[in-house]
C-alpha cells in the first residue's frame, strides 16, 4: 500500500515536472515503435523503488529492461550452492506486470563472478571438468528459474580482446575457448524457448568484428543456438567511429542474427587513458582536470555532446532492419556507473535524462529521428 503511494506520488511528481510540451511529446519506445525496443538498464535502488520517479519515468520511454548487476554470477549465487533470486525476482517480475521486454545480464563473465567459481577450498584454480560442472549448474538453475519470464539471456559476456584474440580470463584459462560453446548448449537445455546472446564491448573495432564473427559462426557451424549479437556501445566522445558502428552491425546482421545496442551510454567527461575500454577492473586516482563539468556543461560542448548522440541515432535508425533493440546503460544523470567508473566521484552526463529526470532537450531531436519514415 505503502509503495503504491509512493509511486502515485511519484507519478504527480512527474508529471508536475514535466513541462507540458515535454509530457505530451511522444515517447522514444513510440518514435522508434517499428523499428526497434528501447531499453533501459535499472539498477537495485530503482528496482527497490526507492528512485521512485525512476519507475513512471521507465513506463514512458521503454519497452525493455536489463538489470544492471542484481542478475550477475556474485548477486544470484553468492556462495556454491547458495542462490539468491530476490531482487532478479522483483526486477523480473515487474517487467512482466508491465509488459516490457526482459532481459537477463549475464550468465558467464569473468568480472563480478564470485571467486569460489573457479577456486577449491585451497584457493587452487578447479579442474576443467569441475569448472564445466560450475559453469553448467549456475546457468541451469538461473535459466530455470527465470524460466518464461525472460525474453533473452547475455549468455556469454566479453570472451575477446580487443586484438580479437581470447581473453584470457580464468573460463578460458581453465576450460579452453570451447567455454563459450559449452555456456550456449547448457543455457539451451535450461530453456529451448529463450533467445541467446553474446554479447561485449569495443566490437566496433575491426579486429574485435572479425573476431565476433568467427566466434558466432563457429557456433552455428557446431548447431549450437545463438539468436544474437550484444554491441554494449559503452561510448567517448572519440569513440567509436561511426563507419565502425555502421560495419559491425552490417557484419553480425550478416550472419542471421539479430543486432542489439545493449549498454549505450555517452560519457561526456574525459577519459583517463590512451585506450578506451568498458574493462571494469580499470581505475583511475580521481584528479580534477578529469573532472570538468562539476558545475554544468558549456553550452559549446554540450552542442557537439547533442551531435554525436544524433549521430549514433542516425546509423542505428539507418540500421532498423538489423537492430532490434538499443539499451541505455542507465536512466538518469545521477544514477549511472560512470559518476564512479574508471574513477570515482565525477560528475558526468552520459544518458538521456537529466538529474531532475528530464530529458535532454537532444532527446526531442532524437525521437525526430525515429518518427521519419
Ligand atoms: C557495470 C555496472 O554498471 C556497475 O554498477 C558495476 O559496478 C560494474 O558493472 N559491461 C557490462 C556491464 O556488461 O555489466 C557493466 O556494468 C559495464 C560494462
Amino acid at each position: 500500500m505503502k509503495k503504491l503511494a509512493i509511486i502515485t506520488f511519484a507519478s504527480a511528481l512527474l508529471m508536475v515536472q514535466c513541462t507540458p510540451k515535454t509530457f505530451n511529446q511522444p515517447s522514444l519506445k513510440d518514435a522508434f515503435a517499428n523499428k526497434f525496443l528501447i531499453g533501459v538498464a535499472l539498477n537495485t535502488q530503482q528496482i527497490n523503488g526507492n528512485d521512485s520517479i525512476a519507475i513512471p519515468l521507465t513506463l514512458k520511454h521503454f519497452n525493455s529492461i536489463v538489470a544492471e548487476n542484481c542478475m550477475k554470477a556474485e548477486n544470484t549465487q553468492p556462495k556454491q550452492g547458495v542462490f539468491t533470486f530476490d531482487d532478479g525476482d522483483k526486477f523480473v517480475n515487474f517487467g512482466i506486470e508491465n509488459n516490457l521486454n526482459v532481459i537477463g545480464h549475464c550468465l558467464i563473465w569473468h568480472s563480478q563472478a564470485p571467486r569460489w567459481f573457479f577456486t577449491d577450498s585451497l584457493g587452487n584454480d578447479v579442474s576443467r571438468d569441475t569448472l564445466i560442472e560450475r559453469m553448467r549448474t549456475h546457468i541451469d538453475t538461473v535459466v530455470k528459474h527465470f524460466k518464461g519470464r525472460v525474453h533473452g539471456w547475455d549468455v556469454v559476456n566479453e570472451a575477446l580482446t580487443d586484438e580479437g584474440g581470447w581473453r584470457e580470463s580464468k573460463f578460458y584459462k581453465i576450460i579452453g575457448p570451447e567455454y563459450v560453446e559449452l555456456a550456449f548448449k547448457f543455457a539451451y537445455q535450461a530453456d529451448s524457448t529463450v533467445e541467446l546472446y553474446y554479447n561485449e564491448f569495443n566490437n566496433e573495432k575491426p579486429a574485435k568484428r572479425e573476431a565476433t564473427v568467427n566466434l558466432v559462426k563457429n557456433l552455428q557451424a557446431k548447431g549450437i543456438r545463438i539468436d544474437g549479437i550484444g554491441v554494449q556501445g559503452h561510448y567517448t566522445m572519440d569513440f567509436p567511429e561511426f563507419a565502425d558502428l555502421d560495419a559491425s552491425i552490417k557484419a553480425f546482421a550478416a550472419l542471421g542474427v539479430q543486432v542489439m545496442i545493449t549498454e549505450l551510454d555517452l560519457p561526456v567527461i574525459p577519459w583517463p587513458s590512451e585506450t578506451v575500454t568498458a574493462d571494469i577492473s580499470f581505475s583511475v586516482e580521481a584528479q580534477e582536470k578529469y573532472n570538468p563539468y562539476a558545475n554544468g556543461i558549456p553550452d559549446s560542448m554540450q552542442q557537439i555532446i547533442d551531435q554525436r548522440w544524433l549521430s549514433i541515432f542516425e546509423v542505428l535508425n539507418n540500421n532498423a532492419d538489423a537492430v532490434s533493440r538499443v539499451t541505455l546503460w542507465g536512466l538518469h544523470d545521477n544514477q549511472t556507473w560512470r559518476n564512479n567508473w574508471p574513477i570515482k566521484g565525477r560528475k558526468d552526463y552520459p544518458v538521456l535524462f537529466d538529474r531532475q529526470y528530464q530529458p535532454k532537450p537532444v532527446v526531442s531531436k532524437i525521437i525526430e529521428i525515429g518518427l521519419k519514415p
